[in-house]
């Protein structure tokens, strides 16, 4: 921040002060604005908002070959996206691009990448370049969950869930940003968990990747603005647990499972939006300051006696192997 001009006649500590106060000054009168645009956009209904324009955009989504990512690659196709999907499972890819297909929309590509690996990312990437183009909106949703306690967690599980779950974004992020940073334009999507919010049972691989992926996001996010990328957009998705198998077997006491079309929804919602942090169902985001605040013993009884989140969670079965979702 430089001085004001008619600040410049004061001495130092002084000009620090007024400065200091401008700051403030600007600060509360742009808050002010912020929260009644956001109480604005949160009684206007959705379809009376100023959407993104996505037609002819290349959307990326990894892991699109199941779960929400196939619900996602369907929904950008209705916006007459150009879809890319990576995924590990070849199948996979095939039932996605075949239900694209059923639909209408045959512009789908699907390559076959297993995202734990680096140099296969960097390859594929260059590769979905020369054959779609650059990509315009980044979707990091691939992830893996095994969900058992911390000592039965094999070292070969733990390291792969990292790889897939954010270490990936790293180089899928390098691969694809140097474009949307020539050309100021762009979205990158990351989608986290609640887990990556508050920590769970059977979590401490997983929910670990999934913090992560929060200060990955917050991170970039100030890296993009602070340099001037300002039209270079990042929405963070956390949600709940989804009924897509990922989770199969576990029983939430409090709140049902999220269901994949309702995540794949505001998933494009939150591009079409540009927001930056949505949480699934945006109710959790009440809980999040609770443990900052209460006794510690207290969360421990919220989170044992009422919410009994350790006692639903041991019901986990996934998909019998390491899942993909
Ligand atoms: C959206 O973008 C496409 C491609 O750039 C363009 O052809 C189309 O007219 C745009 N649609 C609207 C409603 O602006």
């Amino acid at each position: 921040m430089t001085a004001s001009p008619g600040l410049l006649h004061m001495d130092q500590p002084l000009r620090a002060f007024y400065q200091f106060f401008l700051d403030l000054l600007i600060f509360t009168f742009k808050s002010l604005f912020y929260i009644l645009e956001s109480l604005y956009h949160t009684i206007l209904p959705q379809r009376f908002r100023k959407l993104k324009n996505v037609s002819g955009q290349v959307v990326l989504i990894t892991g699109g070959g199941g779960g929400v990512g196939r619900l996602i690659a369907l929904n950008f196709a209705r916006l007459e996206a150009r879809i890319v999907i990576w995924d590990i499972n070849h199948e996979a890819i095939k039932t996605t691009s075949d239900l694209l297909a059923k639909h209408g929309y045959n512009n789908c590509k699907g390559y076959v990448v297993d995202i734990s690996d680096r140099e296969q990312i960097y390859q594929r990437a260059a590769q979905v370049i020369e054959d779609v183009g650059h990509v315009d909106i980044l979707i990091n949703n691939a992830g893996i969950v095994s969900c058992k306690p911390f000592w039965e967690q094999h070292d070969r599980v733990v390291q792969n869930t990292y790889n897939i779950n954010i270490i990936s974004h790293y180089w899928t992020v390098k691969a694809f940003l140097p474009h949307m940073m020539s050309v100021n334009r762009g979205h990158i999507v990351t989608v986290g968990s609640v887990t990556g919010m508050l920590g769970t049972y059977g979590c401490s691989d997983y929910a670990a990747t999934k913090y992560a992926c929060i200060g990955f996001h917050e991170s970039l996010l100030t890296d993009l603005k602070a340099h001037g990328y300002d039209q270079i957009q990042m929405s963070l998705i956390c949600p709940y647990y989804i009924n897509t198998g990922m989770f199969a077997g576990v029983r939430p006491r409090m709140m049902p499972m999220l269901e994949p079309q309702y995540v794949a929804d505001r998933i494009e919602q939150a591009v079409l939006c540009n927001e930056v942090w949505c949480v699934l169902p945006n109710s959790i985001r009440l809980l999040t300051p609770l443990k900052c605040l209460l006794p510690a013993k207290m969360c421990w009884e919220l989170m044992s006696r009422v919410i009994r989140g350790p006692e639903s969670m041991m019901l986990f079965q996934g998909r019998g192997r390491v899942a993909a979702g």
